[in-house]
């Protein structure tokens, strides 16, 4: 009979983090939940169940590309019905050869994500191209007093109430504050030995905040960016945004280094970037051997150089390992969207792109299913965006492509109607990785830009941050863009949206709709019937009736 080769369970319930208790979604009873280390080219059957009382649940599996399983990705209303309090989903998950790195999985349904996730690991087949000896997983989040629904509720409501920024950063799930905490809680400590070399595998999986991070007295090379192996490069800092990851070397001080500086522990700094008010967390490097520093007592770090956010961090910089020859250059670019994002403040505050949000009550029902079951008419909604000019179907409120297609995105970002006020966003895009051309001030200029992209060629990513160059603009005025191009391969419903759990609450989601229904049936094969009818509501936790 079938064994799924994973079981993943999420319940909601009473949970301690940075001393604080709080009625939170967690996987396997914790967060964040535990390791999933997968192989690539191999298939995985990971069985989620919803074991909440109230309310649906997804796994999305953050930048797998999900190309022989678009149904798998775990997207509410655009790839599957999400899955009903008492049920369980059989997802269908194969990291592709050549995808090898650092991942997660998350939920996807409203705030869930802010504590139900876990690292997800892929494996090369053969070796890994740098040497190391060890490798620790370092998964970053945030934490907040209220609870999920609290938080949406006032983020939802014609009486906004915005969620407060992240009260501590977790690291593993760790944290203390600087100032004033009573409970037991205690730092994160990441246990090396002297002489030895390091893999750290950074994941950004927090919900609001955009982290600078040092760690005192050591230097670090990055090697990996979501996925991709990167040459390496040098760095005292990393800046992560909401759903991105980095890997990055790390060599360990040798004992009589340790000996000359007198101490075997050194402090990990995280400092929030680009928010209204900077928070400053810490972990602890610790070395093997000798007394180890109290987890418990309040850190007295000495103050490490904080990254002052650079807008333009690492592009036109950072290169893949090997030469990637698919870069599409810009003769073959067929089409330019471009996606002006902006806040409106009117009887509630929502997101847009091109005046349109999107949220999980629309559509009524998952567009993928739609595209499945034949009742969703992809060459009407391709001629009906082309038509419109800027590529967006009103209706469904997609961006369809067809397969062949290159496409550009460009994100804009542009002040509010009403004070200006702008924010940084970390953009991210399910299915196929687009290679990310760069970002600046002002407006994109393609020619200009591919100027710089003969010297320095993108690397591929899934997460990238559109920053805000200033804060306040003239309401409506550009103030930075961020630009994606993409060769469009993979029949499928894929989310683009802003990875602040927050902003997508509040609409900031976009959805690409590439193929159509023989392209997604040519690349998954058929699909259970149970997949087409069942599953809850795309909206809240009435359950959706099989149809029969
Ligand atoms: Cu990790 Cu749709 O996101
Ligand atoms: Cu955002």
């Amino acid at each position: 009979s079938f064994q799924p080769d994973y079981i993943l369970r999420v319940t909601a319930e009473d949970y301690t983090e940075a001393c604080t208790n709080r009625y939170s979604a967690l996987v396997n009873g914790s967060s964040p939940g535990p390791e999933l280390r997968l192989k690539e080219g191999q298939v995985n059957w990971i069985r989620v169940y919803n074991d909440m009382k109230n309310g649906n649940t997804t796994i999305h599996w953050h930048g797998l590309t999900a190309f022989t399983a678009p149904f798998s990705d775990g997207a509410p209303a655009a790839s599957q019905w999400p899955i009903p309090p008492g049920h369980f989903f059989d997802y269908e998950v194969k990291p592709e050869v050549g995808t090898a790195g650092t991942y997660f999985y998350h939920s996807h349904v409203g705030f869930q994500a802010v504590s139900a996730k876990g690292p997800l690991i892929v494996d090369s087949c053969d070796p890994p191209p740098f040497s190391y000896d060890e490798e620790r997983t370092i998964l970053l989040s945030d934490f907040f007093n209220e609870t999920d629904k609290h938080i949406i509720d006032g983020l939802t409501s014609t009486n906004f109430t915005w969620s407060g920024e992240t009260k501590a950063i977790l690291v593993n799930g760790h944290s203390r504050q600087v100032t004033n905490d009573t409970g037991s809680c205690q730092l994160a400590s990441i246990s090396i030995e002297p002489g030895l070399s390091y893999r750290l595998r950074f994941i950004g999986a927090t919900a609001l905040s955009f982290i600078s991070l040092a760690i005192e007295s050591h230097d670090i090379t990055i090697i990996e960016a979501d996925g991709h192996n990167t040459k390496p490069l040098n760095t005292s800092f990393l800046q992560i945004g909401s759903g991105q990851r980095y890997s990055v070397l790390l060599t360990a001080k040798s004992e009589a280094e340790l000996k000359k500086v007198n101490k075997r522990h050194f402090y990990i700094q995280l400092t929030t970037l680009a928010r209204p008010k900077t928070l400053t967390n810490f972990a602890v490097l610790q070395y093997s051997g000798g007394t180890d520093v109290d987890l418990k007592a309040v850190p007295s770090p000495p103050p490490l150089p904080v990254a002052e956010i650079s807008q333009g961090w690492l592009d036109y910089e950072l290169e893949s390992l090997h030469p990637d020859r698919g870069f599409p250059k810009l003769e073959e670019v067929t089409r330019r969207i471009i996606i002006d994002v902006h806040q409106n403040v009117s009887d509630h505050v929502i997101w847009l792109q091109n005046g349109y949000d999107w949220v999980q009550n629309f559509p009524q029902s998952p567009y993928l299913i739609d595209i499945y079951n034949g009742k969703l008419d992809t060459s009407a909604t391709y001629q009906r965006a082309i038509a419109r000019g800027n590529g967006f179907d009103n209706i469904t409120r997609t961006f369809p492509a067809k397969i062949g297609e290159v496409i550009e995105i460009v994100w804009q970002n542009q002040g509010t109607f009403d004070n200006g006020g702008v924010d940084a966003h970390p953009f991210h895009a399910h299915g196929r990785h687009y290679y990310d051309i760069g970002g600046g001030d002002g407006q994109y200029n393609a020619t200009a830009n591919e100027k710089l992209l003969d010297s320095h060629r993108p690397i591929q990513r899934d997460t990238s941050v559109l920053y805000r160059y200033r804060e306040k603009t003239k309401p409506l005025a550009p103030s930075g863009w961020r630009a994606w191009r993409i060769r469009v391969t993979d029949a499928g419903v894929w989310m683009y949206h802003c990875h602040i759990l927050q902003h997508m609450v509040m609409g900031m989601q976009t959805v690409f709709m590439f193929g159509d229904r023989e392209d997604v049936l040519s690349q998954s094969g058929p699909v259970e019937s149970g997949y087409l009818t069942y599953g809850g509501s795309a909206y809240g936790n009435a359950t959706h009736s099989p149809v029969v």
